[in-house]
């Protein structure tokens, strides 16, 4: 039904489909549509919506729905209403139109959101402690202006660490501490850019945040397809790129692990080009299957920048990164940073270098390991157990796994569908160079999944990927977020 408020100043010629005989769902209908109209900018930021009375009217609903649609959707932060002048769209909600079903909404449900390790595991005493220590112990040389490098602490702290459990060959003083693995490769792209790189080989598909750094550096990225053994290296020599942006350990989002072929092939193109790997291990500690690979810095250290992160195996509010450079390349990566942000800030720094030293890291990870897994082995068991026609991948290592859509089901009104329900889940189109060419999929997270819970939760997920809505309730996919 096109609204028709062409003479009420307020948006006009809306495309809003409300099947009004799913009387129960109109209201997640028209969240849905409205949602969609932001996301594709048909209703831009400042724009009015009609007065609730009015698009009841004209939609011929409940007023009552209307106005509990918008609430959501200012709960959402999509919406704002301003006392007297009705409801307008947010100026910040235009960001969301990059990602055609954002992850927004407090009211969702978090068990299945992907990348994010459970914040309730998070070892506050212990962290509070290493904290506390530091901030007694440290000089006044600690409480000034940091160095760009980071503090040689943690830099002395990860080399041990990282020769340890990742083989890396490096010593603390190619080692640069960053605001974690997406300012890394801000940092490494403008080095390159510098160094008069033009173009960066990415993985297709691979986490879309990247694609959109390289490019913001001023580097084209070209894309290389994954397949189950990782990225295509063959199809790297079709290209003449300076450098290959590549995460060997769990490709993101496929979870695809580089081949033992393919990382002596990656290496020796690398080598044969006198280019560069820039090495992703965004989540390296978390591998379930088989004894940790080692990563591919140790096998050509001349030729790969090595970036690793707190995010997963800690928390991503800690900001805090670490790259291991060549050493032809670390003033290169020491000025880009400070250009950047100066430097990390200190403290922060401290803390986790006594944190590693006191064996908090290790006995953390020894921890939180077998309870991820358990609950990857949970979230894979009601999986198969109650889609059979599902074949979960990349579950060898991380907190998400990557779940092809049957043929026919579009991952756009899966994703719909199943946040209507009040699932946060994420589709993969978006990491796509092309999100309207790649294979359909849902990506499951199950860094906070909830045990208790995951059956009914993996019900719905189940029920929405089948297009029927909330488990056991039959109707069909919702218009409000499909894909284009
Ligand atoms: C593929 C990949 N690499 C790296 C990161 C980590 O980024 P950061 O260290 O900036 O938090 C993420 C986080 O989601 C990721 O998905």
């Amino acid at each position: 039904l096109h609204t028709n408020s062409l003479d009420t100043g307020f948006a006009t010629g809306l495309l809003l489909r409300i099947d009004r005989s799913q009387s129960r769902r109109v209201r997640a209908q028209l969240e849905g549509a409205l949602r969609e109209e932001m996301q594709r900018g048909r209703l831009g930021p400042g724009a009015k919506l009609p007065p609730t009375r009015t698009l009841a009217h004209e939609l011929q609903i409940a007023r009552s729905v209307v106005v509990e649609a918008y609430s959501q959707l200012v709960a959402e932060g999509y919406l704002e209403a301003v006392q007297g002048a009705g409801t307008r769209v947010r100026a910040a909600a235009s960001t969301a139109a990059s990602d055609p079903c954002p992850l927004t909404g407090p009211s969702l449900n978090a068990v299945f959101t992907t990348g994010l390790p459970d914040p309730a595991y998070f070892p506050r005493k212990e962290w509070l402690r290493a904290y506390r220590s530091v901030l007694e112990d440290c000089g006044p040389e600690a409480l000034g202006l940091p160095d760009p490098q980071g503090r040689i602490e943690l830099r002395t702290a990860l080399s041990d660490h990282l020769a340890r459990v990742r083989g890396i060959k490096s010593s603390s003083a190619q080692l640069l501490i960053c605001n974690g693995i997406s300012q890394i490769i801000t940092i490494v792209g403008r080095a390159l850019r510098t160094r008069g790189a033009t173009r960066v080989g990415i993985e297709d598909p691979c986490f879309a945040t990247h694609r959109r750094l390289i490019t913001s550096c001023g580097l084209q990225p070209v894309p290389i397809p994954v397949d189950g053994d990782g990225v295509m290296v063959a199809r790297i020599r079709e290209h003449r790129v300076d450098a290959m942006l590549v995460a060997p350990a769990h490709s993101y989002p496929s979870g695809a692990v580089l081949s033992p072929a393919r990382r002596r092939e990656l290496v020796a193109w690398a080598t044969e080009h006198d280019a560069l790997i820039i090495e992703d291990d965004y989540d390296a500690e978390f591998r379930f299957d088989r004894t940790p690979l080692e990563a591919l810095q140790g096998l050509a250290p001349a030729n790969v920048v090595y970036a690793g992160s707190a995010s997963k195996v800690l928390n991503p509010c800690l900001r805090i990164g670490w790259v291991s450079a060549p050493k032809w390349f670390v003033q290169d990566l020491i000025g880009a940073k400070f250009v950047e942000d100066v430097a990390n800030e200190t403290l922060g720094q401290l803390a986790l270098a006594r944190f590693i030293e006191k064996g908090a890291l290790a006995r953390h990870i020894r921890r939180v390991r077998p309870r991820y897994r358990a609950r990857r082995d949970r979230l894979l068991e009601e999986l198969t157990t109650q889609a059979s026609e599902l074949r979960p991948q990349g579950a060898a290592a991380g907190l998400h796994l990557f779940v092809p859509l049957p043929e026919g089901i579009r991952e756009a009104d899966a994703i719909a569908t199943a946040r209507a329900d009040g699932l946060r889940v994420e589709g993969a189109a978006r990491h796509w160079a092309d999100p309207k060419a790649g294979s359909p999929a849902v990506l499951v997270g199950y860094g906070m999944l909830n045990e208790s819970s995951v059956e009914r939760d993996v019900r719905s997920l189940v029920a929405a990927i089948r297009g029927r809505g909330r488990a056991g309730f039959d109707s069909p996919p919702l218009n409000g977020c499909s894909a284009a």
